[in-house]
């Protein structure tokens, strides 16, 4: 049972925190073949890790998780993984909506609706509603979900309005584009964070990470606990984010 603010363990004082973290939860096929296990096994793992982040995110001040579940590529798994994948998704959402609901945490789903299974559409839409009113903190799912294709497919809703009349040609800003994303109110990701040491951001979030602080750990996601999110802060905290700007360093 993963619980939230237990006094047994608790995090350190932060001199910066993210507000928004995007996690890829990678590795949980190698930490079940490693054990003998089957790959099911490992994305099983998977789901107390995730509690496990959420719950340190959430006792560390950060106010968004965006965590990529099933990419627009992962249908290219085997029929039998994917198919684990959708049910795991369903069955993960309907069976945690209560305690992340009790958590505080409002739950999001960013996404392409073609090819998602119906039934997994309808849980995200019933665990965003039931828990709209939630502001502690704000878990959006990635299901169906690329970088591209969420920008292609605000393109293509702005080009409609273009056509209809509602949105001037020649106008279209970063704000405009904002407006167009799945999740329109998610601000910029400020630590992209990738488990079991691959160093790719494999089409996630490409518009909200323009800035993000890239950090890349060789623990396998199902070996993530509060701890690691919390030395992950720790270590992003020490970071010296410019964004472009330039300051000289005094010469010793
Ligand atoms: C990548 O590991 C993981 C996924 C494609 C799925 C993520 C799913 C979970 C973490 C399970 C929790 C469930 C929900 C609904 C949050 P991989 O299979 O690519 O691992 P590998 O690189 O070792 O093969």
């Amino acid at each position: 049972m993963v619980q939230l603010f237990d006094p047994q363990r608790r995090p350190p004082v932060f001199s910066k925190v993210p507000k928004h973290i995007a996690v890829v939860m990678d590795g949980n096929g190698r930490w079940a073949n490693a054990r003998g296990l089957t790959r099911t096994e490992g994305h099983k793992a998977g789901e107390a890790a995730l509690l496990e982040v959420i719950a340190g995110a959430i006792e560390a001040g950060v106010t968004h998780v965006t965590a990529y579940a099933f990419s627009t590529e992962n249908w290219k798994r085997s029929p039998d993984e994917v198919r684990f994948l959708m049910g795991y998704n369903k069955e993960v959402l309907r069976r945690r909506r209560d305690l992340l609901d009790s958590w505080g945490v409002r739950i999001r789903w960013a996404g392409r609706r073609p090819k998602l299974w119906p039934t997994v559409i309808n849980e995200l839409l019933e665990a965003e509603k039931r828990t709209r009113s939630n502001s502690r903190l704000t878990l959006t799912m990635a299901v169906n979900y690329g970088g591209r294709q969420e920008i292609l497919d605000a393109v293509n809703r702005m080009a409609d309005e273009v056509s209809a009349g509602k949105l001037k040609p020649g106008s279209i800003t970063e704000k405009t584009m904002q407006r167009f994303l799945y999740v329109p109110e998610l601000p910029d990701v400020d630590l992209f964070l990738r488990s079991s040491g691959e160093m790719r951001t494999s089409n996630f979030l490409l518009w909200q990470s323009s800035y993000a602080e890239m950090m890349f750990l060789p623990t396998l996601w199902p070996d993530f606990t509060r701890e690691t999110i919390w030395e992950a802060i720790d270590s992003f905290a020490n970071r010296d984010r410019r964004f472009g700007q330039a300051t000289d360093a005094p010469l010793n």
